[in-house]
Protein backbone atom coordinates (compact mmCIF):
# COMPACT_ATOMS: atom_id res chain seq x y z
CA UNK A 1 0.00 0.00 0.00
CA UNK A 2 2.61 2.12 0.93
CA UNK A 3 4.53 1.81 -2.30
CA UNK A 4 1.11 1.98 -4.22
CA UNK A 5 1.32 5.52 -2.54
CA UNK A 6 4.97 6.53 -3.41
CA UNK A 7 4.20 5.14 -7.30
CA UNK A 8 1.17 7.52 -7.23
CA UNK A 9 2.92 9.95 -6.08
CA UNK A 10 6.02 10.06 -8.43
CA UNK A 11 3.14 9.61 -11.51
CA UNK A 12 1.86 12.52 -9.94
CA UNK A 13 4.72 14.67 -9.55
CA UNK A 14 5.91 13.54 -12.98
CA UNK A 15 2.90 14.68 -15.03
CA UNK A 16 1.82 17.50 -13.04
CA UNK A 17 2.67 19.33 -15.51
CA UNK A 18 0.03 18.29 -17.94
CA UNK A 19 -2.46 18.51 -14.99
CA UNK A 20 -0.88 22.21 -14.41
CA UNK A 21 -1.17 22.91 -18.81
CA UNK A 22 -5.15 23.01 -18.32
CA UNK A 23 -5.24 26.15 -16.80
CA UNK A 24 -2.23 27.62 -19.13
CA UNK A 25 -4.66 27.38 -21.99
CA UNK A 26 -7.85 28.71 -23.08
CA UNK A 27 -9.17 28.70 -26.17
CA UNK A 28 -7.95 31.30 -28.19
CA UNK A 29 -10.75 33.19 -28.95
CA UNK A 30 -11.47 34.30 -25.12
CA UNK A 31 -8.33 35.61 -25.07
CA UNK A 32 -8.02 39.45 -25.16
CA UNK A 33 -5.12 40.64 -27.20
CA UNK A 34 -2.25 42.82 -25.87
CA UNK A 35 -0.92 45.83 -27.28
CA UNK A 36 2.66 43.46 -28.35
CA UNK A 37 0.55 40.10 -29.53
CA UNK A 38 -1.86 42.71 -32.08
CA UNK A 39 1.52 44.33 -33.27
CA UNK A 40 2.40 40.61 -33.77
CA UNK A 41 -0.50 39.49 -35.45
CA UNK A 42 0.31 42.27 -38.23
CA UNK A 43 3.37 41.11 -38.84
CA UNK A 44 2.27 37.42 -38.58
CA UNK A 45 -0.52 37.74 -41.23
CA UNK A 46 2.28 39.75 -43.42
CA UNK A 47 5.54 37.31 -42.96
CA UNK A 48 4.45 33.99 -41.62
CA UNK A 49 0.62 32.98 -42.21
CA UNK A 50 1.36 32.19 -46.31
CA UNK A 51 3.44 29.09 -44.53
CA UNK A 52 1.88 28.64 -41.34
CA UNK A 53 -1.52 29.85 -42.04
CA UNK A 54 -3.73 32.81 -40.68
CA UNK A 55 -4.32 30.87 -37.23
CA UNK A 56 -1.00 29.10 -37.14
CA UNK A 57 -2.14 25.62 -37.83
CA UNK A 58 0.17 24.78 -40.46
CA UNK A 59 -1.98 25.14 -43.23
CA UNK A 60 -1.31 28.38 -45.40
CA UNK A 61 -1.59 28.11 -49.00
CA UNK A 62 1.78 27.57 -49.50
CA UNK A 63 2.35 24.45 -47.08
CA UNK A 64 1.89 21.77 -49.76
CA UNK A 65 4.32 23.10 -51.99
CA UNK A 66 7.41 22.45 -49.21
CA UNK A 67 9.24 19.63 -48.58
CA UNK A 68 9.10 20.07 -45.41
CA UNK A 69 5.76 20.96 -43.32
CA UNK A 70 5.48 24.35 -41.49
CA UNK A 71 5.64 23.70 -37.48
CA UNK A 72 1.51 23.63 -36.18
CA UNK A 73 2.01 26.65 -34.00
CA UNK A 74 -1.36 26.89 -32.55
CA UNK A 75 -0.88 22.76 -31.11
CA UNK A 76 -0.88 22.47 -27.66
CA UNK A 77 1.93 19.69 -28.05
CA UNK A 78 4.05 22.79 -30.01
CA UNK A 79 3.38 24.86 -27.57
CA UNK A 80 4.76 23.01 -24.85
CA UNK A 81 7.96 21.38 -26.27
CA UNK A 82 9.22 24.96 -27.04
CA UNK A 83 10.33 27.83 -24.53
CA UNK A 84 9.76 31.85 -25.21
CA UNK A 85 13.75 31.76 -25.46
CA UNK A 86 13.99 29.28 -28.50
CA UNK A 87 11.14 31.04 -29.84
CA UNK A 88 12.45 33.74 -30.16
CA UNK A 89 15.75 32.12 -31.53
CA UNK A 90 14.26 30.25 -34.66
CA UNK A 91 12.35 33.37 -35.96
CA UNK A 92 15.64 35.31 -35.40
CA UNK A 93 17.91 33.32 -37.04
CA UNK A 94 15.75 30.86 -38.80
CA UNK A 95 15.60 26.69 -39.14
CA UNK A 96 19.02 25.75 -40.61
CA UNK A 97 20.70 27.56 -37.25
CA UNK A 98 18.72 25.75 -34.73
CA UNK A 99 18.70 22.40 -36.89
CA UNK A 100 15.56 22.53 -38.61
CA UNK A 101 14.33 23.09 -41.63
CA UNK A 102 16.49 25.30 -43.91
CA UNK A 103 12.91 26.48 -45.56
CA UNK A 104 12.08 28.06 -42.53
CA UNK A 105 13.79 31.97 -43.09
CA UNK A 106 15.14 34.42 -40.57
CA UNK A 107 13.90 37.42 -39.85
CA UNK A 108 16.40 38.66 -37.68
CA UNK A 109 17.61 40.93 -40.82
CA UNK A 110 14.63 42.39 -41.32
CA UNK A 111 12.47 42.82 -37.97
CA UNK A 112 13.61 44.56 -34.49
CA UNK A 113 14.19 42.51 -31.46
CA UNK A 114 10.83 44.48 -30.54
CA UNK A 115 9.43 43.28 -33.74
CA UNK A 116 10.12 39.61 -32.66
CA UNK A 117 9.05 39.49 -29.37
CA UNK A 118 5.94 40.36 -30.35
CA UNK A 119 5.87 37.53 -32.86
CA UNK A 120 6.83 35.35 -29.83
CA UNK A 121 3.63 36.85 -27.69
CA UNK A 122 1.45 36.51 -30.63
CA UNK A 123 2.75 32.74 -31.60
CA UNK A 124 1.62 31.93 -27.81
CA UNK A 125 -1.81 33.51 -28.43
CA UNK A 126 -2.14 31.10 -31.39
CA UNK A 127 -1.58 28.05 -29.32
CA UNK A 128 -4.25 29.82 -26.75
CA UNK A 129 -1.45 30.35 -23.85
CA UNK A 130 -2.88 32.90 -20.98
CA UNK A 131 0.88 33.40 -19.07
CA UNK A 132 2.31 36.80 -20.44
CA UNK A 133 5.37 36.47 -22.35
CA UNK A 134 7.97 38.16 -20.27
CA UNK A 135 10.06 40.23 -22.76
CA UNK A 136 13.93 41.07 -21.82
CA UNK A 137 14.11 44.52 -20.73
CA UNK A 138 16.13 47.31 -23.13
CA UNK A 139 14.73 45.81 -26.64
CA UNK A 140 16.05 47.02 -29.79
CA UNK A 141 12.69 49.27 -31.18
CA UNK A 142 14.70 49.74 -34.15
CA UNK A 143 14.57 47.73 -37.66
CA UNK A 144 18.42 46.36 -38.33
CA UNK A 145 20.10 48.81 -40.11
CA UNK A 146 21.32 46.77 -43.06
CA UNK A 147 24.06 48.46 -45.10
CA UNK A 148 23.09 49.82 -48.31
CA UNK A 149 24.23 48.87 -51.32
CA UNK A 150 26.61 51.07 -52.94
CA UNK A 151 27.44 51.90 -56.38
CA UNK A 152 31.04 51.32 -56.12
CA UNK A 153 29.57 47.50 -54.63
CA UNK A 154 27.53 47.20 -57.54
CA UNK A 155 30.08 48.34 -60.16
CA UNK A 156 32.46 45.57 -58.97
CA UNK A 157 29.64 42.80 -58.91
CA UNK A 158 29.20 44.02 -62.45
CA UNK A 159 32.79 43.93 -63.52
CA UNK A 160 33.70 40.42 -61.61
CA UNK A 161 30.36 39.01 -63.18
CA UNK A 162 31.92 39.82 -66.67
CA UNK A 163 35.25 37.85 -65.68
CA UNK A 164 34.02 34.84 -63.16
CA UNK A 165 30.27 34.66 -63.36
CA UNK A 166 29.66 31.37 -65.43
CA UNK A 167 32.53 29.55 -63.62
CA UNK A 168 31.06 25.95 -62.82
CA UNK A 169 32.27 25.74 -59.56
CA UNK A 170 30.71 28.86 -58.07
CA UNK A 171 27.02 27.85 -59.87
CA UNK A 172 27.58 24.75 -58.13
CA UNK A 173 28.11 25.88 -54.87
CA UNK A 174 25.30 28.99 -55.78
CA UNK A 175 23.20 25.76 -56.43
CA UNK A 176 23.84 24.45 -53.21
CA UNK A 177 22.88 27.89 -51.00
CA UNK A 178 19.51 27.84 -53.29
CA UNK A 179 18.73 24.41 -52.69
CA UNK A 180 19.59 23.18 -49.32
CA UNK A 181 21.20 25.56 -47.42
CA UNK A 182 19.25 28.82 -47.74
CA UNK A 183 15.40 29.49 -47.52
CA UNK A 184 14.70 30.44 -51.31
CA UNK A 185 12.70 27.49 -52.11
CA UNK A 186 10.75 28.23 -48.87
CA UNK A 187 8.94 31.03 -51.14
CA UNK A 188 10.53 30.26 -54.79
CA UNK A 189 9.86 28.02 -57.61
CA UNK A 190 12.63 26.22 -59.98
CA UNK A 191 11.53 23.48 -61.69
CA UNK A 192 8.96 22.23 -59.78
CA UNK A 193 10.04 22.08 -56.56
CA UNK A 194 9.31 25.07 -54.06
CA UNK A 195 6.68 27.45 -52.69
CA UNK A 196 4.87 30.02 -54.58
CA UNK A 197 5.00 33.03 -52.14
CA UNK A 198 7.62 34.81 -54.54
CA UNK A 199 8.26 34.76 -58.51
CA UNK A 200 8.80 31.50 -59.95
CA UNK A 201 12.44 31.88 -60.61
CA UNK A 202 13.12 28.97 -63.48
CA UNK A 203 13.19 32.01 -65.84
CA UNK A 204 15.82 34.24 -64.06
CA UNK A 205 18.20 34.32 -66.36
CA UNK A 206 15.82 35.87 -69.15
CA UNK A 207 13.44 37.99 -66.54
CA UNK A 208 16.68 39.48 -64.56
CA UNK A 209 19.92 41.32 -65.26
CA UNK A 210 22.86 39.78 -63.00
CA UNK A 211 23.63 43.00 -61.63
CA UNK A 212 19.74 43.14 -60.16
CA UNK A 213 19.36 39.84 -58.97
CA UNK A 214 22.93 40.48 -57.35
CA UNK A 215 21.47 43.92 -55.32
CA UNK A 216 17.96 42.80 -54.32
CA UNK A 217 18.90 39.28 -53.09
CA UNK A 218 21.32 41.24 -50.46
CA UNK A 219 19.39 43.77 -49.37
CA UNK A 220 15.93 43.70 -50.90
CA UNK A 221 13.97 46.39 -48.41
CA UNK A 222 16.55 48.75 -50.08
CA UNK A 223 14.15 48.22 -52.94
CA UNK A 224 10.58 47.65 -51.68
CA UNK A 225 10.43 47.94 -47.42
CA UNK A 226 7.47 45.91 -47.18
CA UNK A 227 8.49 43.02 -49.28
CA UNK A 228 7.85 39.88 -47.94
CA UNK A 229 11.12 38.09 -48.96
CA UNK A 230 13.23 38.44 -45.65
CA UNK A 231 16.94 40.56 -45.67
CA UNK A 232 18.90 37.31 -45.60
CA UNK A 233 21.99 38.66 -44.67
CA UNK A 234 23.90 36.66 -47.54
CA UNK A 235 27.19 37.48 -47.53
CA UNK A 236 28.56 39.53 -51.02
CA UNK A 237 30.12 36.18 -51.94
CA UNK A 238 27.18 34.11 -51.43
CA UNK A 239 24.86 36.54 -52.84
CA UNK A 240 27.44 36.82 -55.84
CA UNK A 241 27.40 32.64 -56.34
CA UNK A 242 23.59 32.60 -55.77
CA UNK A 243 23.60 35.33 -58.85
CA UNK A 244 25.31 32.94 -61.02
CA UNK A 245 23.59 29.86 -60.20
CA UNK A 246 20.43 31.58 -61.18
CA UNK A 247 21.56 33.08 -64.26
CA UNK A 248 22.58 30.00 -65.31
CA UNK A 249 19.65 28.26 -64.67
CA UNK A 250 17.26 26.06 -67.30
CA UNK A 251 14.54 24.42 -66.18
CA UNK A 252 14.20 20.56 -66.94
CA UNK A 253 10.76 21.26 -68.79
CA UNK A 254 11.44 23.00 -71.64
CA UNK A 255 8.31 24.37 -71.88
CA UNK A 256 8.19 26.48 -68.87
CA UNK A 257 11.74 27.89 -70.31
CA UNK A 258 10.86 28.60 -73.81
CA UNK A 259 11.45 32.29 -74.22
CA UNK A 260 9.80 34.03 -76.79
CA UNK A 261 13.47 36.31 -76.71
CA UNK A 262 14.20 33.22 -79.52
CA UNK A 263 11.78 34.25 -81.82
CA UNK A 264 11.83 36.06 -84.80
CA UNK A 265 8.65 37.97 -83.79
CA UNK A 266 10.56 39.79 -80.76
CA UNK A 267 13.82 40.50 -82.82
CA UNK A 268 11.21 42.46 -84.94
CA UNK A 269 10.77 45.03 -82.10
CA UNK A 270 14.72 44.78 -80.42
CA UNK A 271 15.98 45.33 -83.85
CA UNK A 272 14.74 49.12 -84.58
CA UNK A 273 16.25 51.80 -82.16
CA UNK A 274 12.84 53.19 -80.25
CA UNK A 275 12.62 56.92 -79.29
CA UNK A 276 12.31 57.05 -75.19
CA UNK A 277 11.04 60.79 -75.65
CA UNK A 278 7.96 59.47 -78.04
CA UNK A 279 7.50 56.49 -75.60
CA UNK A 280 6.42 58.55 -72.72
CA UNK A 281 3.88 60.42 -74.54
CA UNK A 282 2.25 56.86 -75.59
CA UNK A 283 2.83 55.63 -72.08
CA UNK A 284 0.97 58.61 -70.22
CA UNK A 285 -1.44 59.94 -72.46
CA UNK A 286 -5.01 59.39 -71.35
CA UNK A 287 -6.37 59.70 -74.36
CA UNK A 288 -4.22 57.44 -76.21
CA UNK A 289 -4.84 53.65 -76.94
CA UNK A 290 -1.99 52.69 -74.71
CA UNK A 291 -2.68 54.72 -71.73
CA UNK A 292 -0.13 52.24 -69.77
CA UNK A 293 0.11 55.17 -66.84
CA UNK A 294 -3.54 54.46 -65.82
CA UNK A 295 -2.70 50.88 -64.63
CA UNK A 296 1.13 51.47 -63.79
CA UNK A 297 2.84 53.76 -61.48
CA UNK A 298 5.98 55.53 -62.55
CA UNK A 299 7.64 57.46 -59.77
CA UNK A 300 4.86 59.83 -58.42
CA UNK A 301 2.13 59.47 -61.27
CA UNK A 302 0.03 56.61 -62.69
CA UNK A 303 -2.44 54.21 -61.37
CA UNK A 304 -2.30 51.21 -58.98
CA UNK A 305 -4.11 48.22 -60.73
CA UNK A 306 -0.29 46.68 -62.06
CA UNK A 307 3.39 46.94 -60.74
CA UNK A 308 5.39 49.99 -60.18
CA UNK A 309 7.50 50.86 -62.69
CA UNK A 310 9.69 53.25 -61.49
CA UNK A 311 12.82 51.06 -61.88
CA UNK A 312 11.66 48.56 -64.22
CA UNK A 313 14.23 49.24 -66.60
CA UNK A 314 17.08 48.28 -63.97
CA UNK A 315 15.03 45.06 -62.72
CA UNK A 316 14.02 43.58 -65.44
CA UNK A 317 16.17 42.68 -68.62
CA UNK A 318 14.35 44.57 -72.19
CA UNK A 319 13.42 41.01 -73.65
CA UNK A 320 11.33 40.74 -70.61
CA UNK A 321 10.23 44.23 -70.80
CA UNK A 322 9.29 43.51 -74.75
CA UNK A 323 7.70 40.14 -73.70
CA UNK A 324 5.54 41.76 -71.16
CA UNK A 325 3.82 44.16 -73.20
CA UNK A 326 2.96 41.90 -75.84
CA UNK A 327 2.05 38.94 -74.22
CA UNK A 328 1.59 40.09 -70.48
CA UNK A 329 -0.13 36.85 -69.58
CA UNK A 330 3.11 34.47 -70.04
CA UNK A 331 4.46 35.60 -66.86
CA UNK A 332 1.94 37.10 -64.31
CA UNK A 333 4.40 39.16 -62.01
CA UNK A 334 3.96 37.48 -58.55
CA UNK A 335 1.23 39.46 -56.23
CA UNK A 336 -0.70 40.17 -59.41
CA UNK A 337 -2.87 37.34 -60.52
CA UNK A 338 -6.58 38.16 -62.02
CA UNK A 339 -8.69 36.18 -59.42
CA UNK A 340 -12.64 35.48 -60.60
CA UNK A 341 -14.76 35.23 -57.50
CA UNK A 342 -18.56 33.77 -58.01
CA UNK A 343 -20.54 35.20 -55.28
CA UNK A 344 -23.81 33.14 -53.73
CA UNK A 345 -25.89 36.01 -55.78
CA UNK A 346 -24.13 34.60 -59.04
CA UNK A 347 -22.40 37.70 -59.51
CA UNK A 348 -18.73 37.41 -61.16
CA UNK A 349 -16.09 39.44 -59.48
CA UNK A 350 -12.97 39.73 -61.44
CA UNK A 351 -9.84 41.94 -60.43
CA UNK A 352 -6.28 41.72 -58.38
CA UNK A 353 -6.18 40.63 -54.66
CA UNK A 354 -4.32 43.21 -52.71
CA UNK A 355 -5.63 41.81 -49.47
CA UNK A 356 -7.23 39.43 -47.47
CA UNK A 357 -8.40 38.90 -43.64
CA UNK A 358 -10.84 37.18 -41.92
CA UNK A 359 -13.81 39.48 -42.81
CA UNK A 360 -13.17 39.13 -46.44
CA UNK A 361 -10.84 40.00 -49.64
CA UNK A 362 -10.05 43.32 -51.11
CA UNK A 363 -10.22 43.30 -55.00
CA UNK A 364 -9.09 45.78 -57.23
CA UNK A 365 -10.58 45.61 -60.97
CA UNK A 366 -8.85 46.69 -63.86
CA UNK A 367 -10.48 50.45 -63.54
CA UNK A 368 -8.77 50.93 -60.44
CA UNK A 369 -11.56 50.43 -58.41
CA UNK A 370 -11.15 48.89 -54.84
CA UNK A 371 -13.91 46.35 -53.53
CA UNK A 372 -13.93 44.54 -50.40
CA UNK A 373 -15.73 40.76 -50.90
CA UNK A 374 -16.64 39.49 -47.64
CA UNK A 375 -15.81 35.89 -46.68
CA UNK A 376 -19.20 35.10 -46.18
CA UNK A 377 -20.87 35.89 -49.87
CA UNK A 378 -18.20 33.83 -52.08
CA UNK A 379 -19.14 30.74 -53.24
CA UNK A 380 -16.05 30.24 -55.32
CA UNK A 381 -13.17 31.71 -56.19
CA UNK A 382 -10.19 31.06 -58.30
CA UNK A 383 -7.14 32.46 -59.73
CA UNK A 384 -6.94 32.86 -63.88
CA UNK A 385 -4.49 32.37 -66.04
CA UNK A 386 -4.73 35.49 -68.02
CA UNK A 387 -3.29 38.85 -66.70
CA UNK A 388 -5.29 41.74 -65.92
CA UNK A 389 -3.01 43.85 -68.52
CA UNK A 390 -4.82 43.87 -71.67
CA UNK A 391 -2.88 41.35 -73.98
CA UNK A 392 -3.69 43.34 -77.51
CA UNK A 393 -1.47 45.95 -77.52
CA UNK A 394 0.51 44.19 -80.14
CA UNK A 395 -2.40 44.85 -82.70
CA UNK A 396 -3.45 48.30 -81.51
CA UNK A 397 0.10 50.04 -81.57
CA UNK A 398 2.49 50.08 -84.34
CA UNK A 399 5.93 48.53 -84.03
CA UNK A 400 7.14 51.71 -83.69
CA UNK A 401 5.22 52.40 -81.02
CA UNK A 402 6.35 49.56 -79.09
CA UNK A 403 9.61 49.88 -79.97
CA UNK A 404 9.28 53.61 -78.31
CA UNK A 405 7.63 52.54 -75.06
CA UNK A 406 10.25 49.87 -74.24
CA UNK A 407 12.41 52.69 -75.07
CA UNK A 408 10.87 54.69 -72.62
CA UNK A 409 10.65 51.78 -70.07
CA UNK A 410 14.54 50.87 -70.10
CA UNK A 411 14.98 54.80 -68.88
CA UNK A 412 13.08 53.58 -65.38
CA UNK A 413 16.52 53.23 -63.66
CA UNK A 414 17.04 52.54 -60.04
CA UNK A 415 19.55 55.85 -59.40
CA UNK A 416 22.41 53.66 -57.60
CA UNK A 417 21.75 51.27 -61.11
CA UNK A 418 21.91 53.69 -63.50
CA UNK A 419 24.65 52.62 -66.41
CA UNK A 420 27.65 54.61 -65.50
CA UNK A 421 28.92 55.80 -69.05
CA UNK A 422 27.10 58.72 -70.82
C1 LIG B 1 8.49 29.77 -46.40
C2 LIG B 1 7.69 29.22 -45.36
C3 LIG B 1 7.83 29.76 -43.97
C4 LIG B 1 7.68 31.07 -43.56
C5 LIG B 1 7.42 32.30 -44.41
C6 LIG B 1 7.79 31.04 -42.13
N1 LIG B 1 8.01 29.76 -41.69
FE1 LIG B 1 8.21 29.16 -39.77
N2 LIG B 1 8.60 27.27 -40.41
C7 LIG B 1 8.58 26.84 -41.71
C8 LIG B 1 8.90 25.43 -41.75
C9 LIG B 1 8.98 24.57 -43.00
C10 LIG B 1 9.11 25.01 -40.42
C11 LIG B 1 9.44 23.61 -39.92
C12 LIG B 1 10.89 23.51 -39.54
C13 LIG B 1 11.24 22.14 -39.02
O1 LIG B 1 10.44 21.55 -38.27
O2 LIG B 1 12.32 21.63 -39.37
C14 LIG B 1 8.92 26.21 -39.60
C15 LIG B 1 9.05 26.23 -38.22
C16 LIG B 1 8.76 27.32 -37.42
C17 LIG B 1 8.80 27.30 -35.98
C18 LIG B 1 9.14 26.11 -35.10
C19 LIG B 1 10.60 25.91 -34.93
C20 LIG B 1 10.92 24.75 -33.99
O3 LIG B 1 11.91 24.89 -33.26
O4 LIG B 1 10.23 23.72 -34.04
C21 LIG B 1 8.43 28.55 -35.56
C22 LIG B 1 8.31 29.04 -34.13
C23 LIG B 1 8.16 29.35 -36.73
N3 LIG B 1 8.39 28.56 -37.85
C24 LIG B 1 7.72 30.65 -36.71
C25 LIG B 1 7.59 31.44 -37.85
C26 LIG B 1 7.25 32.84 -37.82
C27 LIG B 1 6.93 33.63 -36.57
C28 LIG B 1 7.27 33.27 -39.11
C29 LIG B 1 7.06 34.66 -39.62
C30 LIG B 1 7.86 35.71 -39.05
C31 LIG B 1 7.58 32.13 -39.95
N4 LIG B 1 7.77 31.05 -39.15
C32 LIG B 1 7.66 32.16 -41.33
C33 LIG B 1 8.28 27.60 -42.81
C34 LIG B 1 8.06 28.96 -42.80
C1 LIG C 1 9.71 34.33 -47.22
C2 LIG C 1 9.66 34.28 -48.64
C3 LIG C 1 10.89 34.49 -49.47
C4 LIG C 1 12.15 33.94 -49.31
C5 LIG C 1 12.63 33.06 -48.18
C6 LIG C 1 12.92 34.37 -50.45
N1 LIG C 1 12.15 35.17 -51.26
FE1 LIG C 1 12.75 36.02 -53.01
N2 LIG C 1 10.95 36.97 -53.15
C7 LIG C 1 9.89 36.80 -52.31
C8 LIG C 1 8.80 37.66 -52.73
C9 LIG C 1 7.44 37.78 -52.06
C10 LIG C 1 9.25 38.35 -53.87
C11 LIG C 1 8.49 39.39 -54.68
C12 LIG C 1 9.04 40.72 -54.30
C13 LIG C 1 8.03 41.76 -54.07
O1 LIG C 1 7.27 42.05 -54.97
O2 LIG C 1 8.03 42.32 -52.97
C14 LIG C 1 10.61 37.88 -54.11
C15 LIG C 1 11.39 38.31 -55.19
C16 LIG C 1 12.58 37.72 -55.56
C17 LIG C 1 13.28 37.99 -56.80
C18 LIG C 1 12.81 38.92 -57.91
C19 LIG C 1 12.91 40.34 -57.53
C20 LIG C 1 12.07 41.24 -58.41
O3 LIG C 1 12.63 42.06 -59.09
O4 LIG C 1 10.84 41.12 -58.42
C21 LIG C 1 14.41 37.21 -56.79
C22 LIG C 1 15.46 37.13 -57.88
C23 LIG C 1 14.42 36.48 -55.53
N3 LIG C 1 13.30 36.82 -54.80
C24 LIG C 1 15.40 35.57 -55.16
C25 LIG C 1 15.45 34.95 -53.92
C26 LIG C 1 16.54 34.12 -53.47
C27 LIG C 1 17.78 33.79 -54.30
C28 LIG C 1 16.25 33.69 -52.20
C29 LIG C 1 17.10 32.88 -51.26
C30 LIG C 1 18.43 33.40 -51.01
C31 LIG C 1 14.93 34.25 -51.87
N4 LIG C 1 14.49 35.00 -52.93
C32 LIG C 1 14.25 34.02 -50.68
C33 LIG C 1 9.85 35.97 -51.21
C34 LIG C 1 10.92 35.27 -50.70
C1 LIG D 1 -5.66 47.57 -67.23
C2 LIG D 1 -4.43 47.79 -66.56
C3 LIG D 1 -3.12 47.76 -67.31
C4 LIG D 1 -2.75 48.49 -68.42
C5 LIG D 1 -3.59 49.45 -69.23
C6 LIG D 1 -1.36 48.17 -68.65
N1 LIG D 1 -0.91 47.27 -67.72
FE1 LIG D 1 0.98 46.54 -67.56
N2 LIG D 1 0.38 45.30 -66.09
C7 LIG D 1 -0.87 45.30 -65.51
C8 LIG D 1 -0.94 44.23 -64.54
C9 LIG D 1 -2.15 43.88 -63.69
C10 LIG D 1 0.33 43.61 -64.52
C11 LIG D 1 0.76 42.42 -63.66
C12 LIG D 1 0.30 41.12 -64.24
C13 LIG D 1 1.18 40.66 -65.35
O1 LIG D 1 2.37 40.40 -65.12
O2 LIG D 1 0.69 40.54 -66.46
C14 LIG D 1 1.14 44.32 -65.51
C15 LIG D 1 2.48 44.02 -65.78
C16 LIG D 1 3.31 44.82 -66.55
C17 LIG D 1 4.74 44.68 -66.65
C18 LIG D 1 5.60 43.65 -65.90
C19 LIG D 1 6.05 44.27 -64.59
C20 LIG D 1 6.91 43.40 -63.72
O3 LIG D 1 7.09 43.78 -62.55
O4 LIG D 1 7.39 42.35 -64.14
C21 LIG D 1 5.18 45.64 -67.51
C22 LIG D 1 6.61 45.91 -67.93
C23 LIG D 1 4.01 46.38 -67.95
N3 LIG D 1 2.89 45.86 -67.35
C24 LIG D 1 4.04 47.43 -68.85
C25 LIG D 1 2.90 48.02 -69.39
C26 LIG D 1 2.92 48.94 -70.50
C27 LIG D 1 4.15 49.42 -71.20
C28 LIG D 1 1.61 49.28 -70.75
C29 LIG D 1 1.07 50.15 -71.85
C30 LIG D 1 1.41 49.75 -73.19
C31 LIG D 1 0.78 48.58 -69.77
N4 LIG D 1 1.60 47.82 -68.98
C32 LIG D 1 -0.60 48.70 -69.68
C33 LIG D 1 -1.92 46.13 -65.81
C34 LIG D 1 -1.95 47.00 -66.89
Amino acid sequence: MRYLLVIFFLIFTFYSPLFADESKYSSNDTLALSKSQKKGKLLFLHYCAHCHGNKGGGDGFNAEFLDKDPAELSSQKFQEKISNKKLFRVINEGGAKVKKSHLMPSFGSTLSEEEIWSLVAYVRYLGGWKIKVKVPKKLNTKRPNNTAISKADIDFFSRWFSAEGTESNLIKVGESLVINKKSCLGCHQLNDEGGRVGPNLNRSGFNYPPAWIYTWISNPQTFRPNTKMPHLNLSPKEARAITSFLISFEPDNEEEGSDLADSVELNKYLSIKGDSKRGETIFKDPEGIANCAKCHLVKTDGGSVGPVLSFIGTSRTREFLLESIIDPSRVITSGFNTIMILTKNRKFITGIKINEDESGLYIVDKNGKELHVPLDKIKKSKVQKISTMPGNFKDLLSTQDIADILAYLETLTFSLMAPSVN
